[in-house]
């Protein structure tokens, strides 16, 4: 038995079925690159689902680590810690969101913004609780966020869902979310700046900023899942900053870490204070061992220069994407380092997607047939040069 087939037999034999994974195990990894268990290397545009914003190995990301196991990794949230306020300092930088909790998963922000946005309608005395997201959207795997997440097949196994949650619109369309509105039992309108597991869609300006008008119009609240999109990812430090506009909850996980499991909840003051002691808590989330890591990776972000260079990075895939030219691929989109080329179908993205992994490259398929590419924000224009080669000519070999 090779040393990957002992560990598949293994994982086959103790894991749970809840997924079903690529004949691959990877021991180590630096730069942008994976190496297996066999020795092969892949360069990644994957990332760990758009988590490893400095990549592997990064000498930043490793200190923070290091230093902070050898001090103390978790004291729980009954005291004090330095690094959850420095953290939380970082998230909200030059925004109007003043006050972070922090979870340890995507869903558990989501979790907590919708909780928060309940809570805070409770306090103010309104009859306001319905969440309404997105057709296509994603927002975790909890019973809540299952329940927000617009897409039957990730929740209609686990019915009966909860009550005043699954209340989807059409992505991007106007006259939907000005009738949702309508609805004084609206407590939040919940999206994704771009939809990330539907399939890399982004919404439109106009829509995102009528979103802002019509929730504060309203009287209700508008949160921003930036799970997959926040970090810098497209060139800002959060997406919504592209559009001048002022979410009242926004929610983070994934490469505020870096390659941590640390997530945040960020709210305004106003919306902030519903919450009172004992109303949410965690014991993982905002520890020592976490936060100074994503401390330390938020501060690399935001260097000077960092950001710019996603976005200049960012087009020059899109750009190299389009330059294909191939009539299989029939859109590309995205913003920074968070980009989809849309092909013809499930099967061709599939088969694009094999023939890459074989040449050493990583990418992935969402929304059933987009390719999907976030690498490490510190992949450089020569390694997005190196897979456009090797897609045109995985492309050529397709009949
Ligand atoms: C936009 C968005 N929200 C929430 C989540 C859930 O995050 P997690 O898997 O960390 O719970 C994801 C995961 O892909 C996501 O992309």
């Amino acid at each position: 038995m090779t040393k990957f087939e002992e560990i598949k037999a293994r994982d086959k034999e103790y894991f749970m079925n809840t997924y079903a994974p690529v004949d691959v195990a990877f021991e180590s990894g630096n730069g942008c690159y994976l190496t297996d268990t066999e020795g092969n290397t892949y360069l990644d545009f994957l990332g760990g689902i758009a988590v490893n914003a400095l990549g592997y190995n990064h000498p930043v990301f490793v200190n923070a680590i290091c230093e902070q196991a050898k001090k103390v990794s978790i004291v729980s949230n009954y005291f004090y810690n330095e690094t959850r306020g420095l953290m939380a300092e970082q998230l909200v930088k030059g925004t109007n969101l003043k006050k972070a909790f922090f979870g340890n998963s995507g869903a558990e922000a989501n979790e907590c913004a919708i909780k928060l946005a309940r809570k805070y309608f409770k306090v103010k005395g309104e009859n306001r609780f319905k969440i309404v997201t997105a057709v296509q959207s994603f927002h975790g795997r909890t019973l809540a966020t299952v329940t927000a997440t617009g897409q039957e097949k990730y929740n209609k196994p686990f019915a009966p869902l909860p009550d005043g949650i699954g209340i989807y619109i059409p992505y991007n369309d106007e006259e939907a979310l000005r009738n949702v509105l309508e609805d004084n039992e609206v407590a939040a309108i919940m999206l994704e700046p771009i939809q990330g597991e539907g399939g890399i869609i982004p919404a439109s300006e106009s829509y995102l900023k009528l979103c802002d008008k019509l929730t504060k119009e309203k009287g209700a609240l508008l949160i921003l899942d930036e799970v997959q999109t926040g970090a810098g990812r497209t060139g800002k430090f959060w997406a919504f900053e592209h559009y001048g506009i002022n979410p009242d909850i926004i929610t983070c996980a994934k490469g505020i870490g870096g390659g941590v499991p640390v997530s945040a909840c960020l709210a305004t003051e106003k919306v902030a204070k519903a919450f009172v002691p004992g109303d949410h808590g965690t014991t993982f989330g905002a520890q020592p061992l976490v936060t100074a890591v994503g401390y330390a990776v938020c501060s690399k972000i935001r260097e000077d220069g960092f950001m710019q260079d996603v976005a200049n990075k960012g087009e020059h895939l899109m750009e190299g994407l389009k330059n294909l030219n191939d009539n299989r691929v029939v859109d590309v989109r995205g913003k920074g380092l968070i980009v989809g080329a849309e092909t013809i179908s499930g099967e061709f993205a599939k088969e694009v997607y094999n023939r890459m992994f074989k040449k050493g490259f990583i990418l992935n398929v969402c929304g059933g047939k987009v390719l999907r590419f976030v690498p490490p924000l510190i992949i450089t224009t020569e390694q997005i040069d190196q897979m456009l080669v090797a897609l045109k000519e995985t492309l050529n070999e397709i009949k």
